[in-house]
């Protein structure tokens, strides 16, 4: 394929960016997502704080305009996410016990039920476990409802939208270390019990290296029987920047059930991560050396 769409397409998987819809007015932006990419996710619209701004007000038109380009387009939609301790809407900040509990899970039914049959795959709990050695879960609110908060939203999801792929999206499990394998645990454990859950994401918002164990970390996940996805993408400039793209590349093409890469914005200058130029195009829209290795490493094999 001469596109990174395409080029996945060809190996039975996709290519995605996050989108700022408000950007979608802007040509350079537009055309490079247009021509090289056939997923997408939205980058803030379909949080908390933006669908349900007001307890039981739902607003989504930011999530209906990325819908609708991307089924104009012929791009799948990722959504995100349906539950994360950040970006909570003020009037759920405040709250905690049973009626957190009822809200969140509300949250969860209302908006997938909006988006019934729309959505790929979605991040129906986003950075539920703690940084460090512990393994261990996340404090905040959310959390505080009681442990089985995230099967709950899960249960819930699956209820609303019986065709979207149900995923945990974390970030800083880029290898075997505690905070994978406490997400690890908790997947072999929904796994064991029937508690629905089709897939992991990987944000991968990565530096100057990747773990030596980047792929086997991914595939010890397939194992369990779940797919896997590169979900936010991005690596800091300088000297690797390339090769860490095209090596995150490869490690999903060796894996089976690596079903897709997104990147969390189209150009350098739309990425969240600023100076640190993190993306796949520069700010006029030109390919840099890491676009290249991406596009090779999905034509590779
Ligand atoms: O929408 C408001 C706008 O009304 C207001 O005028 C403006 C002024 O501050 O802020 C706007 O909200 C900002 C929003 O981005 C949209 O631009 C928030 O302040 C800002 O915090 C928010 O940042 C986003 C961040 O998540 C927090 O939600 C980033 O764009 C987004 O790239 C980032 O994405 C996260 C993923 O969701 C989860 N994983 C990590 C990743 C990077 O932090």
């Amino acid at each position: 394929g001469t596109t990174l769409g395409a080029s996945a397409a060809e190996k039975g998987r996709y290519f995605g960016a996050a989108v700022a819809t408000g950007k979608l007015s802007t040509s350079v932006y537009t055309t490079i997502l247009n021509r090289e990419f056939n997923s997408v996710v939205a980058e803030n619209e379909m949080k908390w704080d933006a669908t349900e701004p007001q307890q039981g007000r739902f607003s989504y038109t930011g999530g209906d305009r990325l819908v609708s380009h991307a089924q104009a387009n012929g791009m799948s939609v990722r959504g995100h996410a349906l539950l994360w301790h950040q970006q909570e809407p003020g009037w759920a900040q405040g709250m905690s016990g049973s009626a957190l509990r009822s809200a969140m899970i509300n949250h969860v039914t209302q908006v997938a039920t909006h988006f019934r049959g729309k959505i790929y795959a979605w991040d129906v709990v986003n950075e539920a476990f703690a940084d460090g050695g512990s393994g261990g879960r996340r404090d905040s609110n959310l959390q505080r409802t009681g442990n089985d908060w995230i099967e709950a939203a899960f249960r819930a999801a699956r209820a609303a939208d019986p065709g979207a792929k149900l995923c945990y999206n974390d970030y800083n499990t880029d290898g075997v270390n505690a905070k994978s394998t406490g997400i690890y645990n908790m997947v072999r454990d929904f796994k064991s019990r029937g508690v629905p859950i089709d897939c992991v994401g990987f944000q991968s918002h990565l530096g100057t290296s990747l773990a030596s164990d980047y792929q086997a970390n991914l595939q010890r996940f397939a194992d369990l029987g779940v797919d896997v996805q590169i979900t936010e993408l991005d690596v800091m400039t300088g000297g690797n920047q390339a090769n860490i793209y095209g090596a995150v590349t490869r490690a999903c093409m060796n894996v089976s059930r690596c079903t897709g890469i997104t990147v969390w914005g189209v150009r350098d200058c739309d990425s969240w991560r600023g100076s640190d130029n993190a993306l796949l195009f520069d700010c006029n829209g030109n390919k840099k050396a890491a676009y290249t290795n991406v596009l090779n490493a999905l034509n590779a094999g």
